[in-house]
């Protein structure tokens, strides 16, 4: 195991740090005609340009070197070989196997999981059949219209952000998520719902998640209070989880089960029967598509050279940014109104994965590990925090994703004019975001904004006054991601070139990027609070002053 502060490649990038820090885009571009094919990757049909990043040649192959000298391979390669690198919960990491195509077996303890996997494929192809063609049908004999999906947290975030991208495909079934125990979300969905035709799936690789398992049996309540038999929960209720035993006592039969397993992290397990929403949403045939486009960027991962590597050139960007230069945050704005959870779940992926201060050796790290990842679509942002990623104080480094033109589906409910109006539309959102990242980039210089002012009839005090409020530094970094349209295929790759960038970076920080125990304190916290919160509880001892206070305050105002 290694210090990253150790490695003589860090020590090369330390050394370098003021000219990084000097690094000028505008001058990089003039003295490099080639900048823009060397800094930029295709995979398939995607396009991904890092050419805006604050890198020349040496400090590129630096920070590769870093990965190279942290052993981000070898990591990579125990990952796949299913050995059991989430060390403090000695579990294998294998959602690569859950989309795994290339026929070669997946080994956990010697034995191979595949042939598992291909069964909960199976089953979850027949069932999500079933419900779209009706011949799955409610307690009443209604075929189901609207499947509400009970979880949170990775039982939540994946599957709800992929049925948000692919709605362009969606023919089946409605789909519903509910994740907050604020009891406001599970009531709202309700609202418009009837249960005759609503299927829940509960969730929980865990089935003891407190908010999904209190939803769970308040929407078990609503159905059977609305169809007087109890009944009718074995035609509306499935679950998905890796605990037999706690979904047999919830009232869920075991063949309404698909299980998944310990090795699937709750971050990574869209891909297991977790997307049953996402089966049942657009299809088996679509989900399988999401499973073969992320199968393609794995198969990316583990053979591409470290400079061609995706996942390793865009983690050893980020290492940039948040070590080299300290900055501590990462935004990634989708131009692509679809992707509106994409940063959502983002959020879960990297900052439960990175946001850790122990080394995977049990020492406090001395190197600032994972950003704060954050974003809204294009161009929503444009007109709420961009001002700050342009002319802020903080420099925050920006992925922006974008599809080359718009899905055709759309155009047909616009009347006559409707691909026409759709075309101009995506249009004017790819100018959009090019134009954000050429501005983040290049900025405008004193002597550019004072041209401006001049020709806008300002002079003298006025235009002196406004003259520095115009100017935007630039050197502000940005990656695009293109891709022709958002298909699920692109989508599984897109999701997957994610993950794998947060194990390289973790590799990189020496942390298990693929156990959470940071979520803990504030459950277990939480579990002593909430009976001193009942009506008739004693005083609340213990705690601090202000929790007491806070708990006390609630109980007189409720
Ligand atoms: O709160 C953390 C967490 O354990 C996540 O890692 C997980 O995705 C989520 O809770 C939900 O857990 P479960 O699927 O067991 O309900």
């Amino acid at each position: 195991m290694h210090a990253m502060t150790d490695l003589p490649a860090w020590q090369a990038l330390m050394a370098r740090r003021a000219a990084i820090e000097r690094f000028d885009l505008r001058a990089a571009f003039a003295d490099d005609p080639t900048r823009w094919t060397r800094f930029q990757l295709r995979f398939e049909d995607m396009l991904v340009d890092y050419s805006k990043h604050l890198i020349d040649g040496p400090t590129f192959d630096l920070l590769l070197d870093l990965a190279r000298q942290a052993e981000v391979e070898a990591l990579r390669d125990a990952m796949f070989a299913g050995e059991a690198i989430n060390i403090t919960e000695g579990r294998a990491v294998l959602h690569t196997a859950l989309r795994n195509r290339s026929g070669r077996p997946v080994l956990v303890d010697g034995a191979d999981v595949m042939p598992e996997v291909t069964v909960v494929l199976e089953r979850l192809r027949k069932f999500s059949e079933a419900v779209r063609s009706g011949a799955w049908r409610g307690f009443t004999g209604a075929a189901i219209t609207d499947i509400v999906n009970i979880g949170i947290g990775g039982s939540d975030l994946g599957p709800h952000m992929v049925c948000r991208a692919l709605r362009a495909f969606a023919d089946g079934p409605r789909a519903h998520f509910v994740s907050n125990v604020d009891p406001a979300h599970l009531v709202d969905t309700l609202a418009d719902l009837d249960p005759r035709t609503t299927l829940f799936v509960i969730a929980s690789k865990t089935f003891s998640t407190q908010e999904t398992m209190t939803n769970a049996g308040a929407a078990r309540a609503w159905l059977v209070a609305a169809l007087g038999d109890e009944g009718a929960v074995g035609r509306h209720f499935v679950a998905v989880s890796t605990n037999e035993q706690a979904v047999r006592t919830f009232g869920i039969e075991p063949a309404n089960m698909f299980g998944f397993w310990d090795w699937v992290g709750g971050r990574y397990s869209l891909w297991s029967a977790i997307g049953l929403p996402i089966a049942l949403a657009v299809g088996f045939e679509r989900f399988g598509e999401l499973l073969v486009g992320a199968h393609a960027m794995d198969e990316h991962f583990r053979s591409a050279p470290l400079a061609a590597n995706l996942p390793v050139v865009l983690g050893a960007l980020g290492v940039l940014y948040g070590n080299v230069l300290g900055w501590g945050s990462h935004a990634v704005i989708p131009y692509d109104q679809r992707l509106d959870r994409f940063t959502a779940h983002l959020q879960q992926l990297d900052m439960e994965s990175n946001g850790k201060f122990v080394g995977r050796d049990g020492q406090r790290v001395r190197w600032a590990t994972g950003p704060v990842v954050w974003g809204e679509p294009g161009t929503n942002g444009q007109h709420a925090f961009f001002q700050l990623l342009h002319q802020g104080t903080r420099r925050v480094p920006v992925d922006f994703l974008v599809a080359a033109r718009p899905s055709i589906a759309e155009a047909a409910m616009l009347g006559p004019e409707g691909m026409a109006l759709v075309e101009d539309a995506h249009r004017k959102l790819l100018a959009n975001c090019l134009a954000q990242a050429e501005a983040l980039a290049f900025g405008k210089t004193h002597a550019e904004a004072r041209v401006e002012l001049e020709r806008q009839g300002l002079d003298g005090g006025r235009l002196e006054h406004l003259l520095p409020h115009k100017v935007f530094e630039g050197n502000r970094p940005s990656t695009v991601v293109l891709y022709p349209e958002l298909t699920p295929r692109r989508l599984g790759s897109l999701i997957a070139l994610y993950e794998h960038k947060v194990m390289v970076q973790g590799a990189i920080w020496n942390v298990d990027s693929f156990d959470q125990w940071g979520v803990e304190l504030g459950k277990a916290l939480a579990g002593e609070i909430l009976p001193e919160l009942a009506p008739d509880a004693p005083p609340a001892v213990g705690h601090d002053a202000s929790t007491r206070g806070l708990i006390d305050a609630i109980r007189h105002l409720a």
